[in-house]
Parts: C-alpha cells; structure tokens; sequence
C-alpha cells in the first residue's frame, strides 16, 4: 500500500530511482545535514544499493511523490517488530522544495502509517545540532520529544557537531491528533 499525507504520496523506491538517489547523496547542499558520511558514489555503487535496499522486512526506502514528481525520499529504517519501535529520516531534493509544508505532511504520514499500521509504539530520528529546520518540523511541528544529545559525534566541515537524538510514542501522537487533528484540518 502506499502512505498518504495530505498532499504528498510515500511509495516504493524502484531501480529507476537510482540517478536521482545518486544526485542527493552527491549532493554538497543536502550533505551539511547528512549525519553519516560516504565517499563519493558512483553508478555502479549506487545500483548495488539499490537492490540491497529495494524490500526488507525491516526497512523500506520512500520517494515522496508530491502531484505526481519524485521531490524526497524517506525512509523507515530498524523496525524492531518486538519492541515496536523503528527509526525514521527525510530528505527533500531541492532547496526549492523546503519550507512549504511538504516535511511536516510526509512526517505525519510516516507515523500515522507506523502507529496506525505497523503497530509500532516508538519512533526515533536525530539531528545534527545546527539543523534548525529539522528542529522546527520535528520537535516543533510534530512534538518529537529531544532525549538526549550525542557530543562532538559527527566530524563535518572541518568540525565537530552534537547530535540530537529525538523519539515520539504512540501515545504522544494520539495527543497531538486530539489537540489539533492534522487529518480533519
Ligand atoms: C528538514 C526538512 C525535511 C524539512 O522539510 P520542509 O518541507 O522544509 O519543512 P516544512 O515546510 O514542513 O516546515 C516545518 C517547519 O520548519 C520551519 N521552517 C521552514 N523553513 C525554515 C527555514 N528556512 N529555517 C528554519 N525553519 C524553517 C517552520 O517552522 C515550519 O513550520 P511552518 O510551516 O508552520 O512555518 C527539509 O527542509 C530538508 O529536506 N532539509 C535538508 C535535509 C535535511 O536536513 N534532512 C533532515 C536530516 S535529519
């Protein structure tokens, strides 16, 4: 099935995605956010990556399609079906994307999708410290709780950044949807 926001559509990555996946880890604007770390990455590499990554039973790589164009991708990463917990991120393509709202409907989606769906009880992403636009869409927007902060863990642009660690639970979600129901609005 496929994971709809309001405006946006989470589907399947597909081996066709794999220019536009190499272009984003290639990307030097979306690495100064990127916690980890690659060498640059070829064709050849970036293929291999995608059929290791294509289906698992504990991940699955998104597009966000948003009127029909490829403009992110997001994934859900480390599903641990026993402690019902998994780890989520997000990237959109382009600069031109940002700030209209499309992060803050694909982060709705994913977690309407893992509480609703999975049955998930948890999900964690992180940050490096200066991310002030995944602050705002995570902790702001979606009321991730911060809980805990990682120091000096990611050596980028010639220094080290801490990196925030941040959750939801199930039962902080529903708040959220009784406070201000995202889905009627
Ligand atoms: C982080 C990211 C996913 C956020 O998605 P987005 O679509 O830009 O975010 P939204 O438009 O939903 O905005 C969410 C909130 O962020 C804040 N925000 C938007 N633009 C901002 C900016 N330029 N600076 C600071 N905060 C900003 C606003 O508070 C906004 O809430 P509002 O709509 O009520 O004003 C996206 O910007 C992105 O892909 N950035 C580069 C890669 C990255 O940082 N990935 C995350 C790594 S953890």
């Amino acid at each position: 099935m496929l994971i709809n926001g309001k405006r946006v559509i989470l589907r399947a990555i597909e081996l066709s995605d794999s220019e536009l996946l190499r272009e984003m880890v290639n990307s030097a604007s979306l690495e100064q956010y990127e916690n980890g770390f690659s060498f640059p990455v070829s064709v050849n590499a970036q293929d291999k990556w995608m059929k290791e990554h294509l289906s698992g039973d504990t991940e699955s790589r998104l597009i966000i399609e948003l009127d029909g164009d490829p403009v992110g991708y997001m994934s859900i990463v480390n599903v641990d079906w026993k402690n019902k917990s998994c780890h989520t991120g997000i990237k959109l393509f382009s600069e031109k994307n940002m700030g209209q709202g499309i992060g803050t409907d694909s982060v709705m989606a994913v977690m309407r999708f893992c509480f609703e769906q999975m049955h998930m009880n948890r999900i964690e992403s992180c940050f490096l410290d200066f991310n002030t636009r995944s602050r705002a869409l995570f902790v702001e927007k979606c009321r991730w709780a911060i809980e805990g902060q990682k120091r000096q863990a990611v050596f980028k642009n010639g220094q080290y950044h801490d990196l925030v660690l941040i959750g939801i639970l199930r039962e902080e979600y529903d708040d959220l949807i009784c406070e201000r129901d995202y889905w009627k609005e």
